[in-house]
């Protein structure tokens, strides 16, 4: 019986498929052989069980069937695809007198169908718009997936920056494959964050999220908490324990802080990723596991490996991937959004009313360093929400007396009063032009000042309009 498998995953998308079920073989042979040569990737199947095992829900092609053959008839094939993928285009080939039988079959679903005996010309034409119909349809379910995937991750991942935006479209990018993943970011930056949206992206979502920090488990029972015990391994062990890494079978290991983790540990993780088994100890059975790994590291890990206290193979083995997420002092124009995200949710939270604060304390955002990043910021907006008096006065107790508490670039804390604040107002005006592209009339709403103020400022503190960085 010839039999080839199609490949789905192989790298000639452009080639439609053609899945052929007959049971005579000159039928098979004949029209195998002219689809082949009009550009088709062709397999074929003399019964339809069999056929059955080829078939996907992203099947991206076109099935041929015959109606009358031994165990499984074309009819019952053709439900079963259905039941697998209700879009998947079934094409009849109907032996004399089976018509009306066919005409029922297009009724609960078939594409279409054709006479025997037929010249393979008389199918092209139907064929050819089942394969266009067939790609349509995986095109826009992949575009579904797509802007479903965005919408997710736009509500967990908050920013709308250039360098938020890239992140976002890396982790829909990566999150769907396999390959393991290095999330590096200052504290606070969302890595823990962004390591479960890769998670609840990928195949693996309906499987545990083992999130393991190395920082925190002691050295002496790290062993024990990562690869699991047996019972009476040590004195204490008296139940197996089962390890984080088993855990996450089948799931996402998420290894956080793991440049905190010593080096002979590393040795016995660096043999888990490259046999994918772990052994318990007191034990000598290694038990399989499949899991995808995710780490994350707020540490320089190449710098780590220079100080020898890294591995180098370690690093080479997670950093298939690098998600770096920048500091938020390098992406500003996430702050107000941000902060009033965060506010938002506290006021529902603390059953608190919320109030966006007035343009002109905005300022203050900027100035701030944000060393303890995006986790600093939710932690103010929160303070904010919850402290008494007016909009001022909370504000003046979250970033100091004056909006923006002196200079705007805490490396310009230098110089006479009115110098700082003369660059600290051509700090704000130019911020705001940036972020709305130059649009005067919305800066003048948003720092609430007329025209002419705003224009004269400009003048004085030499800003010009198309100096203004493009976003
Ligand atoms: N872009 C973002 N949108 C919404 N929330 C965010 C974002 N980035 C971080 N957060 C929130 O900030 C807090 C800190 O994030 P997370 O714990 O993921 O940071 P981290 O990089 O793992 O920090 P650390 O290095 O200290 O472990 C969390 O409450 C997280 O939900
Ligand atoms: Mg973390």
């Amino acid at each position: 019986m010839p039999h080839s498998k199609i490949d789905t995953t192989s790298a000639k998308p452009q080639t439609a498929q053609v899945i052929i079920v007959d049971d005579e073989e000159a039928l098979r042979v004949s029209l195998s052989q002219w689809l082949d040569l009009s550009g088709y990737t062709i397999c074929v199947h003399a019964d339809a069980i069999s056929a059955l095992e080829d078939i996907t829900p992203d099947f991206a092609g076109v099935i041929l069937t015959d109606v009358k053959m031994p165990k499984l008839d074309g009819i019952a094939f053709t439900k079963s695809v259905l039941a697998i993928d209700r879009d998947i285009p079934v094409i009849l080939m109907t032996g004399h007198g089976d018509v009306p039988m066919a005409v029922e079959a297009m009724k609960s679903g078939a594409y279409d169908f054709v006479e025997k005996p037929f010249e393979p010309n008389d199918i092209l034409e139907s064929l050819e718009r089942a394969i266009e119909k067939r790609k349509l349809v995986i095109e826009n379910r992949a575009l579904r997936t797509q802007i479903a995937q965005q919408g997710t991750l736009d509500s967990r991942l908050i920013g709308n920056s250039p360098s938020m935006r890239a992140l976002k479209a890396e982790i829909a990018n990566i999150a769907p494959t396999e390959v393991p993943v290095l999330v590096s970011g200052e504290t606070g930056t969302g890595k823990e964050l962004v390591a479960r949206a890769i998670h609840d992206l990928s195949t693996r979502n309906d499987r545990r999220f083992v999130a393991v920090n190395c920082a925190a488990i002691p050295e002496s029972t790290a062993e024990s908490e990562l690869f699991g015990h047996e019972k009476g391994a040590f004195t204490g062990a008296t139940n197996r324990r089962i390890g984080w890494i088993e855990h996450a079978d089948n799931g996402t290991l998420f290894l956080d802080e793991l440049s905190s983790m010593p080096l002979a540990l590393q040795a016995k993780l660096l043999r888990v990723i490259e046999q994918r088994e772990i052994v318990r100890l007191g034990s000598n059975t290694p038990v399989k596991v499949n899991f995808r790994l995710i780490c994350a590291t707020n540490e320089d890990l190449p710098t780590a490996v220079a100080d020898k206290r890294f591995r180098e193979d370690l690093l080479f083995r997670i950093n298939t991937f690098e998600l770096q997420i920048a500091p938020l002092r390098q992406r500003k124009d996430d702050l107000p959004l941000l902060f009033d995200i965060f506010a938002e949710r506290a006021a529902e939270n603390f059953d608190r009313p919320y109030e966006k604060p007035p343009a002109k304390l905005w300022g203050g955002l900027l100035a701030h360093e944000w060393s303890g990043n995006v986790r600093e910021l939710k932690n103010l907006a929160e303070r904010y929400v919850l402290l008494t008096g007016n909009a001022e006065e909370r504000w003046a107790r979250l970033f100091g007396n004056s909006i923006g508490n002196g200079a705007a670039d805490p490396a310009d804390k230098t110089g006479s009063l009115a110098d700082q604040l003369r660059h600290f107002e051509q700090h704000i005006i130019r911020d705001a032009l940036t972020r709305h592209n130059g649009n005067v009339k919305t800066v003048m709403d948003e720092l609430d000042i007329p025209r002419r103020t705003l224009n004269e400022k400009m003048k004085k503190l030499n800003i010009r309009r198309d100096t203004i960085e493009e976003r």
